[in-house]
């Protein structure tokens, strides 16, 4: 059967109260519908449409051309919301997935049970549906005598014995394409919203003589519709246990789950021990081996096989093995590390690409720059890179030695193998092999230590 998919996104989300759209809230640092794209992808769905409306342009930027686009421009009701996507997909033959753009925890799993279901009853639509111990909010599941679906009532709707019924819809479904938009034609707003409710669906279908199935859910997280902030901490929550306990079961130790924030989308090898205070976010993908924080962000980044980075910040790096970062070191966008490179504390590196083996072990800047292999930047170095208005590149080839507490003032380069002197200013260009020393020569004058003291005392004394 083809599988076709309608995703509901449409809604400003008011009880969010926010100025960014319900959809776009992010759930372990992916938008909601992100996710909830991602699990009907997972599931092979050939046409995916997202229907639009309170901020489109937005979700379909971000979005871009994963999905097909139907717009509702007046929010009338998820049964009007589903609507919109008939001049794309009314006419196919196939089964429909719908499903709510702010249900971020609903599995491809389950998706597949659902259909499985669908399929065994030869059913007009399936609803997902969960038993919760709190149903307040959600549309009640109403069963007639013999245990089928008759339908489903809202809260707003709903007479005490129906607000009773703990089993809930999840607000996912799996349709028979063509009877659903044949079913939609005949739902009315003659409800306390005024509203076209999807869920009228279910009543129509059966009038017709067609079978309703429901496929309940075990997993109550999967049936979190986030609605307003409460329930996004609480997809959070669930979402981020989830998260751990597949890198757990991918061979990840996590020595505190209750600190560590893993995003949706990163990675990470075998017998890599995050400590407790990691941040790992955005596309990042940690090697094997590795050892992240305590109290490490990393984001947008990829680190190699057993490196370790500790206490540290690193924003759009790239880290090869057996690196050795930390502790409070501060990797900033365009940074390379080579394999085998140390970054000490204090050392701040921005757009800079540091060679096999070298070290920057402590106190120093360096940023627009080309580091060779085998460099050795002394304590407290760095580069001048910046005149206020221009950005300028500093070179240091392969083998250099730059000594404590210089300065490279950039544009400049470091030949193959050369030394600088500890405490110099390098205004200029250095020789392959050459020594470079730029400071004022010392000078000693002879007891002048206590003559100076005898002045200073003096003046104290006047000024009393
Ligand atoms: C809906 C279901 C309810 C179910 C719950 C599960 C209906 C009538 N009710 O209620 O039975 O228990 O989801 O979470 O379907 N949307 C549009 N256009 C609209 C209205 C809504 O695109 O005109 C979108 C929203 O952006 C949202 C989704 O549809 O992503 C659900 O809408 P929402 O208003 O949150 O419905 P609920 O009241 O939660
Ligand atoms: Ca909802």
């Amino acid at each position: 059967m083809k599988r076709l998919a309608v995703v509901l996104a449409a809604g400003k989300g008011k009880r969010m109260k926010s100025k960014l759209y319900k959809v776009l809230h992010p759930v372990c640092g992916k938008p909601m519908v992100a996710h909830v794209l991602d699990a009907v992808k997972q599931i092979n769905c050939e046409r995916s449409v997202v229907i639009v409306g309170h901020g489109a342009e937005t979700v379909k930027a971000y979005l871009g051309e994963r999905a097909e686009y139907a717009l509702q421009s007046e929010q009338l009701g998820t049964g009007h919301a589903v609507s919109q996507a008939e001049p794309l997909i009314g006419s196919e033959k196939g089964i429909t997935i719908v499903i709510c753009g702010d249900t971020p925890l609903v599995t491809p799993e389950t998706l597949e049970n659902l259909i499985a279901h669908h399929e065994a009853e030869g059913a007009a639509v399936s609803i997902l549906t969960a038993s919760m111990p709190d149903p307040t909010g959600y549309g009640r599941i109403i069963r007639g005598e013999d245990g089928g679906v008759l339908k489903i009532v809202e809260q707003k709707d709903g007479n005490a014995e129906e607000l009773a019924v703990q089993e809930i819809n999840t607000g996912t479904y799996c349709f028979d394409n063509e009877l659903l938009f044949a079913a939609l034609k005949n739902v009315d707003n003659n409800n306390a919203q005024g509203e076209f409710y999807l869920t009228d669906c279910v009543p129509i279908l059966r009038e017709q003589g067609k079978r309703i199935a429901a496929y309940e859910t075990k997993d109550l997280s999967e049936s979190i519709g986030v609605n307003d902030r409460v329930a996004l901490s609480d997809a959070e929550q669930f979402m981020r246990e989830r998260l751990a306990k597949k890198h757990m079961l991918n061979g990840v130790t996590i020595i505190d789950k209750a600190s560590t924030y893993i995003g949706a989308d990163v990675e990470i090898g075998s017998d890599t021990i995050l400590y407790p205070g990691t941040i790992l976010k955005g596309n990042t993908m940690i090697g094997e081996d590795c050892t992240i924080g305590p109290n490490t962000e990393i984001e947008n980044s990829t680190v190699g096989n057993g490196t370790i980075i500790r206490q540290s910040v690193a924003s759009e790096v790239k880290v090869g093995d057996r690196v050795n970062v930390g502790p409070f070191a501060y990797l900033r966008p365009g940074t390379e590390l080579a394999d085998e490179v140390k970054v000490g504390d204090f050392v701040e590196l921005k757009n800079a690409k540091i060679g096999h083996g070298s070290k920057v072990p402590h106190l120093s800047y360096v940023g627009d720059a080309e580091v060779g292999s085998g460099v050795n930047i002394g304590c407290g170095a760095i580069t001048a890179n910046y005149d206020g208005y221009n950005k300028f590149k500093t070179i240091i080839e392969d083998d250099v030695f730059i000594g404590s507490n210089s300065n490279l003032i950039a544009p400049v380069r470091v030949g193959k193998g050369a030394y600088v002197v500890a405490g110099s200013t390098i205004t200029s260009d250095v020789g392959e092999s050459d020594l470079a020393i730029a400071r004022a020569r010392q000078e000693n004058k002879a007891g002048y230590a206590d003559k100076i003291r005898a002045k200073a005392k003096a003046i104290k004394e006047q000024n009393k």
